[in-house]
């Protein structure tokens, strides 16, 4: 009697050890033939993705103080304001949709490295002599510094009017410029950036909530997204090989900037947002050489999926 109950205590210690590998509490069920998971808060509607890792399974905190460095230094323009929590806690809305859960850990770990490489670019101060090197200072600044304007475009004056007294700059994770884009994401978002901006500039969850929700949106109808062309989730139609627009980084970009960044051959714009994500890659210990090869990485020869000639709602 003793021994076997010695046994059991064995049995319940070591499948509890199991357990706790796995980290966040996986839940597993059927529904119609498939598997979906919730797997903690952090991935918490049943879902395909979540039967995945979670990023802070191979993302964590000391990981993203290693990307972003200097961004609490002296001179650094938003001391305090990013961190780690906030961008888990804006993750954890996207990952039951596929947000780092997507393809396997290393499709994740490369997915969470490109989204930040675009977020440290365009929140960068470094340049070519800054102290740790040009690649360093991302998530410097969370707002435009000295705008130039206010970004009020009138045309938008049934659909996004603009608020008397209020600007649209730049501001955020993947910096939101002009009423109609503050507007659309704050439609989105159920959070009125039309009026309120400025929100942007006083929460980091709300600016990597943000960020996130056009990383994993088409920028229109009918078109991938960031998100889908980079984990490989979109078929590129004949207009679009002949276009040269391929899955992978390039393409990121080409949905996020269009002909601002694509298709002006090797511009510094263009490498330095590639630049940003290779040096994440590295940091994260994935390596960059699991990047592929320029042509993917690239968009220098590809044409835009919005024309800036005749969109007119470019979105950054
Ligand atoms: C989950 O990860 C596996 C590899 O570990 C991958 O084959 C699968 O496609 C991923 N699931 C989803 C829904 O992307
Ligand atoms: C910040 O934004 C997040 C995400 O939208 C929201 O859940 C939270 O309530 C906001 N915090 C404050 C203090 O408004
Ligand atoms: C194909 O591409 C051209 C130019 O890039 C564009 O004008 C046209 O609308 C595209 N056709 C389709 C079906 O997307």
């Amino acid at each position: 009697m003793a021994a076997k109950w010695v046994v059991a205590v064995v049995m319940v210690a070591m499948a509890s050890a199991a357990m706790a590998d796995m980290s966040e509490e996986t839940k597993v069920k059927m529904v119609k033939g498939k598997k979906v998971c919730t797997r903690g808060w952090e991935c918490s509607q049943w879902s395909i993705y979540c039967c995945n890792e979670t990023i802070s399974d191979y993302f964590q905190t000391y990981q993203f103080e290693n990307l972003f460095s200097k961004r609490n230094s002296p001179v650094a323009h938003a001391v305090g304001f990013w961190d780690y929590q906030s961008f888990i806690t804006a993750a954890a809305l996207y990952q039951p949709l596929g947000f780092g859960t997507s393809g396997g850990k290393l499709m994740g770990q490369k997915e969470v490295a490109a989204f930040l490489g675009h977020v440290g670019s365009k929140t960068s101060c470094g340049h070519g002599v800054a102290t740790g090197g040009p690649f360093a200072w991302g998530l410097c600044y969370k707002k435009e510094m000295s705008p130039s304007q206010s970004y009020c475009d009138d045309s938008f004056k049934y659909t996004y009017p603009c608020t008397p007294g209020v600007d649209y700059y730049g501001r955020g994770a993947l910096p939101i410029y002009w009423n109609y884009n503050y507007g659309a994401t704050g439609e989105a978002l159920k959070v009125d950036l039309l009026n309120h901006p400025e929100y942007l500039e006083q929460n980091a969850t709300l600016a990597f909530q943000a960020a996130i929700w056009r990383w994993m949106t088409p920028i229109k109808k009918g078109q991938p997204s960031a998100h889908q062309v980079f984990v490989g989730d979109w078929k590129p139609t004949k207009n679009d090989t002949l276009s040269n627009r391929v899955p992978g980084f390039g393409a990121t970009m080409n949905i996020l900037y269009g002909d601002f960044v694509c298709g002006k051959g090797e511009v510094d714009e263009m490498n330095n947002v590639i630049s940003h994500y290779l040096y994440y890659l590295d940091l994260m210990g994935v390596g960059r050489e699991q990047a592929g090869p320029h042509e993917v990485l690239s968009c220098a020869e590809q044409k835009a999926f919005n024309p800036s000639s005749t969109s007119g709602t470019a979105s950054s």
